[in-house]
């Protein structure tokens, strides 16, 4: 029979209202097939009547699941949609002797999860004759026997159902019996009295016809065997016997018992008992005792193959009379199926950008046992970011509950367990292993806020100046880091030309080699952007600050170097030891220690006469000027740089000690030790004569402008020093210590970038006589450079140059 693979399916417990966001569509879709069909026969086709394109059963992986069975009874063919029959269906092996027989399949399409219920109505086809027990059947009657007795026959068994099974029977005509068939029995019926001289035995043959088309028919012979009077058949104490019985119930255990009596004494009375009809499946499940009439146990019960059984018995006393009884066992179902997990269908890998609520797959729960018994509940207890939802009877959609991060967890394990209502309850578990694919939705990020390098002017072109790196936890190319730079501009050349990044490693390189002069730092931009589509990338700042290097000598700026002009300074006569008498500017491009600059005299004409600042550059006397002094006083001076190594110049300074510009004339003699040709002596002379000139008549107007003020002012705060001869009378002493004031101011604005002030060039008290132009003119530019790069100074302005003349 088997009938119970179908009937006796799993009941799950379903919440039918929480119908969610699975695509469900009820029982939708409902075939008739006959059974017995040749194997790829078409059933009908899905594609057409679900309404889809033959190409989308394909695409969306379109099949069928059956319930409670492994059969596969019938596939989908993907390139017509035809549903055909894959294996033989038999309606009797399928429902037995139920009047309808319907195949339950499970139609599932992915992509979107979608579900229909396809209900296969199978057919009965005449396929069986009705069959009697036994071709012979053996009966002994009385030759008493009145008229109108009964004598049961066992009736004729047809598997078929309906007008396929037995609708009638024919007896054969004869002169003693007639048939008589109700819906229970078949019984013979005396008509006309026994007479056994005339006849001790007669054969009858009996048909049953099934009502099939074509007809079938099966027959079997009665054998009437004429017996004396007196003679009594068994009874059964009752007509149906009722009995229950718990599934899996051991061998031997007692059913029921069953007796019947004779009436008969002695042998006749001995009442043998045996099964009537059975049918094949449940020959060897139970037994009869022969002599007491008790049904036992002999093989498996088990509720889900066989919920009841239905069986005859059959007494026959020593004569050979028989009679029939029924019993009917009811099997009761005992909680022993677990319940199964089906995984249906599942999206894997699931995107991690999916939105809370999708469903990724498609269970199905299945327990054999029935009612209470086959009620499962399905839950997922992990803390995974995913829930079941019920879907239609014992289906369960997975649905994703929260955000998915590849970057935190790649893959899950979700442990889906069932238990059913069954006391005690059954359970199981299935694990779904899931991954999670990659979504670029990961920026590279830098390891750092921003980058700084730090490197050496007149570095190689080259040479590694930093590396940066930026991490991308995308799964390959999609955290695959490429670095390049961003186009900008350094003082108006591309910033590609200053530096290269190594797109693979991010090791950025100096292209060129730097001058600390030039540039002191800059800010290049460099991204990072991974290789997905589309890609992400961030930037970040690589600041590279180039440091000083001892590479430039100090430059004197006063007085102009040797072999280009030739300078003197005044020294009066009365000069005090203290006094400053001139200065020597210098300035050096370097910075810092390197451009921290000392002075020296390394040779003069008198040694002890002179001295100078080591850090001011200030000549001052040593001692008070006495006649006996050399007129012309020449000093060597050095500058040195304090780099490691420093470098120097040197330059020489002429003092002429005298008040008495008469006495200029000899300055020719001063630069005895040069070249200067006697031509230019002469023009010099000339030209220290016009503007001594020149410079008086200033002199007396400012003098005068001076006079008006009566407070005595500082002329000039940032300035080289004057020979003292030529300021006015009483500024020498503004101070009371013979000395300038504010005349170190120079050096410290070289030294130190202050930003308080412009710089201040003194073209020299007159700009006709001393070629301080000459040295002059580059400078401003020179500190402009220098000093551009720290944004302190933008420009010297070369009005302020001239305007810084004390006289003006
Ligand atoms: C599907 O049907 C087509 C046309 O009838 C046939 O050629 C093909 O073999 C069938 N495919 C399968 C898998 O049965
Ligand atoms: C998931 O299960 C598989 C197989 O059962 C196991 O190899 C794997 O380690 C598990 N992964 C996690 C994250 O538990
Ligand atoms: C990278 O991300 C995109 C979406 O942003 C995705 O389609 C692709 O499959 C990912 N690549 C890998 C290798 O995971
Ligand atoms: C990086 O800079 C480039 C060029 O300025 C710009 O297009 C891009 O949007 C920037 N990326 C980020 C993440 O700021």
């Amino acid at each position: 029979m088997g009938n119970k693979g179908f009937s006796g399916l799993c009941t799950v417990l379903c919440f039918a209202s929480f119908m969610l966001s699975v695509h469900v569509v009820y029982g939708d879709l409902s075939y008739s097939v006959p059974e017995e069909m040749k194997r790829d026969a078409v059933i009908g086709n899905i594609a057409k009547d679900l309404g889809l394109d033959v190409r989308t059963l394909a695409s969306r992986k379109a099949r069928v699941d059956f319930e409670g069975t492994n059969k596969r009874y019938c596939e989908i063919n993907l390139s017509t949609g035809d549903l055909i029959t894959s294996e033989r269906i038999d309606r009797e092996n399928l429902c037995g002797k139920k009047p309808s027989c319907v195949l339950k399949i499970d139609l599932v399409l992915e992509n979107p999860l979608e579900l229909h219920r396809v209900s296969l109505h199978v057919q009965d086809v005449n396929d069986n004759s009705p069959k009697f027990k036994k071709s012979l059947i053996e009966m002994e009657i009385r030759e008493s026997a009145d008229r109108g007795n009964r004598f049961s026959i066992e009736e004729a068994h047809d598997a078929d159902i309906g007008q396929n099974a037995v609708q009638r029977y024919i007896l054969q005509k004869n002169e003693n019996f007639i048939l008589s068939v109700d819906s229970n029995k078949v019984e013979l019926v005396l008509e006309n009295i026994l007479d056994r001289e005339k006849k001790k035995e007669m054969n009858l043959l009996l048909t049953a016809l099934d009502g099939g088309s074509p007809q079938r028919s099966g027959t079997v012979v009665i054998h009437v065997t004429v017996l004396d009077a007196n003679d009594n058949a068994p009874v059964f104490s009752q007509a149906v016997y009722k009995a229950s019985l718990p599934e899996n119930s051991p061998v031997d255990t007692v059913v029921i018992k069953v007796s019947a009596t004779d009436a008969d004494e002695g042998v006749n009375g001995d009442v043998i008992y045996d099964f009537g009809h059975i049918s094949d499946d449940d020959v060897n499940v139970f037994s009869i005792d022969t002599k007491t009439g008790e049904i036992k146990v002999t093989g498996v019960i088990d509720f889900e193959e066989t919920s009841s059984f239905d069986m005859r018995v059959e007494a026959k006393d020593g004569l050979g009379l028989t009679s029939y009884a029924k019993v009917i066992i009811d099997v009761t179902d005992i909680n022993d199926n677990a319940p199964v997990i089906h995984l249906k269908s599942l999206s894997n890998p699931v995107p991690e950008n999916v939105s809370p609520g999708t469903e990724v797959g498609i269970i199905n729960v299945q327990d054999r046992d029935s009612e209470k018994n086959g009620q499962v509940r399905c839950s997922i207890q992990q803390n995974v970011p995913f829930k079941l939802v019920p879907s239609i009877k014992n289906y369960y959609s997975v649905v994703s509950t929260g955000q998915l991060d590849r970057e935190l967890v790649s893959d899950y394990n979700i442990t889906i367990t069932a238990t059913d209502e069954g006391s005690p309850p059954l359970s199981s578990s299935k694990s779904v292993q899931l991954s999670v694919a990659d979504i670029n939705d990961n920026p590279p990020v830098f390891e750092e806020e921003s980058y700084s390098a730090y490197v050496s002017e007149n570095n190689k072109a080259g040479s590694t100046l930093c590396s940066v790196t930026a991490r991308d936890p995308d799964w390959r190319q999609n955290g695959t880091v490429v670095y390049s730079l961003l186009a900008g501009e350094v003082n108006g050349a591309p910033v590609s030309s200053y530096v290269s990044v190594n797109g693979d490693t991010g090791v950025i390189h100096a292209v060129r080699s730097f001058d600390y002069e030039q540039l002191r730092s800059f800010k290049v931009q460099v991204m990072a952007r991974d290789n997905g589509s589309p890609p992400l990338s961030s930037n970040v700042t690589v600041s590279v600050f180039i440091s000083d290097v001892n590479d430039n000598c100090p430059q004197i700026l006063y007085p102009a170097p040797e072999g280009n002009s030739f300078m003197t300074e005044l020294v009066p006569k009365a000069a005090h030891g203290g006094s400053l008498v001139s200065k020597v500017i210098a300035v050096d491009a370097d910075s810092g220690q390197n451009a921290w600059l000392s002075y020296h005299i390394v040779k003069s004409t008198d040694p002890g006469l002179f001295t100078i600042g080591v850090h001011s550059g200030e000549i001052r006397t040593q001692r008070d000027i006495s006649e006996a002094d050399s007129m012309k006083q020449n000093l060597i001076v050095a500058v040195k740089d304090n780099g490691q190594p420093s470098l120097s110049a040197t330059c020489s300074m002429y003092l002429l000690i005298s008040d008495n510009l008469a006495e200029v004339p000899e300055l020719k003699d001063m630069s005895y030790d040069e070249k200067n040709s006697k031509l230019t002596s002469y023009l010099i002379i000339a030209l220290v004569c016009v503007s001594t000139f020149f410079l008086t008549f200033i002199i007396i107007i400012l003098g005068v402008r001076f006079c008006r003020r009566r407070k005595p002012r500082l002329l000039f705060d940032g300035a080289v020093a004057i020979p003292s001869a030529y300021l006015p009378p009483n500024y020498a002493d503004v101070d009371g210590t013979g000395t300038l004031r504010s005349t170190y101011n120079y050096d410290a604005y070289l030294t130190t970038g202050s930003r308080t002030s412009d710089f201040k060039f003194v073209t020299s008290y007159n700009d006709n006589t001393l070629p301080a132009d000459q040295t002059l003119r580059k400078s401003p530019s020179d500190f402009a450079d220098s000093f551009e790069d720290l944004g302190v100074v933008g420009s010297v302005n070369p009005d302020n140059s001239q305007g810084i003349c004390p006289w003006c």
